[in-house]
């Protein structure tokens, strides 16, 4: 008995947390993919799995073709990951995805712009065109689907180890898992709860696994939170209240290393130089506050504080932080929140105001987002209240 009401709710998160997941993905995805494996059956081979790191992968492609006109690529142009020649920034999207570039000789890239992104076009430029023939061999058994604008990539992987998409001693497939572990030990936890208390506890623990399953960042990066913290022991020193962590500040400054990478360290100067102009000097920041969902109304009160540092070395970031012309800034009160990303040697950090126009925010699909998982939770929660009451 109590086993079947513990199976049982393990379940339920399963299903909330996969039902958010689809929410979260994107209509345009899901129906080529959909249209993609009735293909597959209607030539008897198997459907595509979903292959996470492919998807990652394809998502950033699909990023970089995004500002490119269609005309860039005519359909049938597939990229094969074994020659690398079409995408000069291969090693450093899969760097991105954590994907050991070993593992992806056997799949190919499939990109297709089609305007507007119209679903029966997109889906007949994958099964009547020369990429059909891809969607009809057996040896693909995984697939990992991107967008962004008009541009649509697929990434076909196989069972194979040098084709699987894989590898990644990473965070992110840790945090990936303890994403999930807490709802499920917070779903555990109601059960017991409801048979001491009363059964609307368990939608309180809903409702609370919810919120920390939102709260909790999707990805960390260990050298970033070691100098969140620094820095707030820094404050602290200076009897100032500690930041807090700003999910979408966190979003842009990692956006913002990302188009740092690259150039190397002199460039620093002149952003050190002056903080108010390094707005201006990011060509690409309302392109990137575009991808974080960030209003860029709500970034005039902020500050943005790049630094470059060989190997990211964490004292000499610190010094580039506490004894330049950003020092002032961590010591201001009315900074409220922090955002922090990093890239090979720059490491970017934001600091918010909890005013609408120092807030970072302005992500509606986020919020809405929220509602809904807030909502498929607290129904599970509910389901769940009832079925243990008979
Ligand atoms: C990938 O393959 C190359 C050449 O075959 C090899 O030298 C390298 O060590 C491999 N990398 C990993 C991470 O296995
Ligand atoms: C592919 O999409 C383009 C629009 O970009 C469309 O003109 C063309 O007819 C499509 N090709 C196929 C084979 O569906
Ligand atoms: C799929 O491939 C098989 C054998 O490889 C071939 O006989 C068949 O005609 C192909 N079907 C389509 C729809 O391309």
């Amino acid at each position: 008995m109590a086993f079947s009401k513990l199976s049982f709710i393990f379940v339920l998160v399963h299903v909330s947390l996969l039902f958010s997941s689809l929410v979260l993905s994107n209509d345009d995805e899901d129906n080529l993919l959909q249209g993609i494996n009735s293909y597959r059956q209607s030539v008897n081979l198997p459907q595509f799995v979903k292959n996470g790191k492919a998807e990652c992968l394809a998502d950033k492609i699909a990023s970089e073709l995004e500002d490119q006109p269609c005309t860039t690529i005519t359909t049938g142009s597939t990229i094969v990951p074994a020659t690398q020649t079409q995408l000069a920034n291969y090693p450093k999207l899969l760097n991105k995805c954590k994907i050991d570039m070993n593992t992806t000789s056997d799949g190919v890239i499939l990109p297709v712009c089609v305007p507007k992104m119209v679903p029966t076009l997109v889906l007949t430029n994958y099964t009547h065109s020369s990429y059909a023939k891809y969607l009809n061999n057996s040896k693909y058994t995984g697939v990992g689907v991107g967008s962004e604008e008009d541009w649509m990539v697929v990434i076909l992987t196989t069972s194979t180890s040098t084709g699987s998409f894989s590898k990644a001693v990473s965070l992110v497939s840790q945090m990936g898992f303890g994403h999930y572990l807490l709802p499920i030990a917070l779903g555990g936890l109601s059960i017991y709860l409801s048979m001491a208390f009363s059964n609307m506890s368990l939608v309180l623990f809903a409702l609370a696994s919810t919120l920390l399953l939102y709260s909790h960042p999707v990805e960390c990066n260990e050298k970033e939170d070691d100098i969140f913290n620094a820095i707030n022991d820094y404050r602290q020193s200076h009897n100032v209240s500690a930041l807090k962590r700003n999910n979408p500040a966190d979003c842009l400054a990692d956006e913002i290393a990302d188009d740092l990478a690259d150039q190397d360290c002199t460039g620093n100067e002149a952003f050190a130089k002056d903080p108010y102009r390094t707005v201006p000097m990011l060509v690409n920041f309302p392109k990137l506050a575009k991808k974080c969902d960030i209003e860029v109304n709500s970034t005039m009160d902020g500050i943005i504080l790049p630094v470059c540092v060989h190997k990211l070395v964490r004292d000499v970031v610190l010094n580039n932080f506490t004894k330049t012309a950003y020092t002032k800034f961590l010591k201001d009160k009315k900074y409220t929140g922090a955002g922090v990303g990093s890239e090979n040697d720059w490491l970017v950090m934001i600091l918010s105001t909890d005013k609408p126009s120092g807030s970072f925010s302005g992500a509606t699909s986020l919020v809405a987002f929220g509602i809904v998982q807030f909502f498929v939770m607290s129904f599970s929660g509910l389901l769940l209240a009832i079925t243990l009451s008979f």
